[in-house]
């Protein structure tokens, strides 16, 4: 059986609706609101849940055309129920539900994690052995153990304080370079001198590594670029493109090196990377050259289907009705820091 499903991603600053047939792209839509968050210099939440409410409609109606097929055509409609921003998600889940009401279809509420890496099916071919990902956006670092990606998905670790998109965000703002701060930064990096500054690798030292093996942490490293930028910035030496080559070596460094523990630890000689952070032109590099050295296979789903989309909530929600799982319960809720673990919710 190939489901035909509606998936909808509201869970940060993406608008997303997207359509597959089983494991085949039919649509992908996405409205980002990303512009109106620029002059804070992060993603606004309440901005954000009132763009998703105003692109909603617009962004299902161009996703059914796309695809070229009505909503009487659906065999499911799944959304993001978590994690993510409450007041966003919540657009997301209400649009589903009302969906649901009025056609009569049976709605999963589904992980957005366990999306990202069931994005790759769409792309890459099916996804049935076992992988380490590696997710990376503005909104969440995460490592995860995926047995299963139906069924069976484990935190091995995840970011304690900011994600590697916003230590990139609010790094290029102490830089004085533009929102968002991944592409700019990659861009001011390319004259830079990636060891001319030694920046923390965070979580590294055998003692964090005791109790912090497979998790992430920036704020020391965007602490370390701060003071760097005051001393230098003072004397009048501060030079941008080493520092932004310097800081992206040393986030990339430690999620790749970090990556490949996970694969050592757990014997799964397999890596796939999702998020918006992987669209870094250094995380790709490294991550080929270190993946070919220690064998092992890597994975990496075109852009547009790494940054959030509605494309991967479909095709995770595929997943589950091909393999009889029952819809998410009519009361669900949205849950913002629900775990990779649980899959669909309700
Ligand atoms: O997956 P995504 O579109 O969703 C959200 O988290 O909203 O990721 C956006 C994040 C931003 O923090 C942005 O700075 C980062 O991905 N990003 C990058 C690059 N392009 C986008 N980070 C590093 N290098 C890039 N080239
Ligand atoms: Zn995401």
């Amino acid at each position: 059986m190939r489901p035909l499903v509606l998936g909808i991603e509201t869970s940060c600053d993406e608008t997303g609706v997207g359509i597959v047939r089983g494991d085949e792209l039919l649509a992908n839509v996405v409205a980002s609101s990303m512009d109106l968050h620029a002059r804070f210099g992060g993603v606004v939440p309440e901005i954000a849940a009132r763009a998703h409410l105003e692109a909603m409609e617009p962004t299902i109606e161009r996703a059914l055309a796309e695809a070229g097929v009505t909503l009487g055509d659906l065999d499911a409609i799944a959304v993001t129920a978590g994690p993510g921003l409450a007041g966003a998600l919540m657009v997301g889940v209400g649009a589903a539900k009302a969906l649901g009401v009025a056609t009569g279809l049976p709605v999963h509420g589904v992980n957005h994690l366990v999306g990202h890496v069931a994005a790759d099916a769409l792309a890459g071919g099916p996804i049935d052995e076992e992988t380490i990902a590696l997710l990376v956006s503005g909104g969440h670092t995460s490592l995860l153990h995926v047995r299963d990606v139906d069924a069976d998905v484990v935190t091995l670790g995840e970011t304690i304080d900011d994600a590697a998109g916003e230590a990139f965000d609010k790094v290029a703002r102490l830089l004085g370079l533009g929102y968002p701060g991944g592409p700019s930064i990659d861009a001011a990096a390319v004259d830079g001198d990636p060891r001319a500054i030694a920046f923390p690798r965070g979580l590294t030292a055998p003692k964090d590594r005791e109790r912090h093996r497979f998790d992430f942490s920036f704020s020391g490293l965007k602490t370390a670029v701060a003071r760097h930028v005051e001393r230098t910035g003072d004397a009048g030496e501060l030079r941008v493109a080493d520092v932004a080559a310097s800081f992206r070596e040393a986030v990339v460094d430690v999620l790749v090196t970090k990556a490949l523990d996970a694969c050592a630890h757990t014997g799964v000689p397999r890596l796939l990377l999702g998020g918006g952070v992987v669209a870094n032109a250094r995380l790709r590099e490294v991550a080929a050259e270190r993946c070919e050295a220690a064998g092992v296979a890597l994975r990496v789903p075109p852009l547009a289907l790494c940054t959030d989309n509605g494309a991967m909530i479909a095709g995770l929600g595929a997943r589950l009705v091909s393999r009889g799982v029952a819809p998410s319960a009519p009361g669900f809720g949205v849950e913002s820091t629900l775990d990779a673990g649980i899959v669909q919710v309700g």
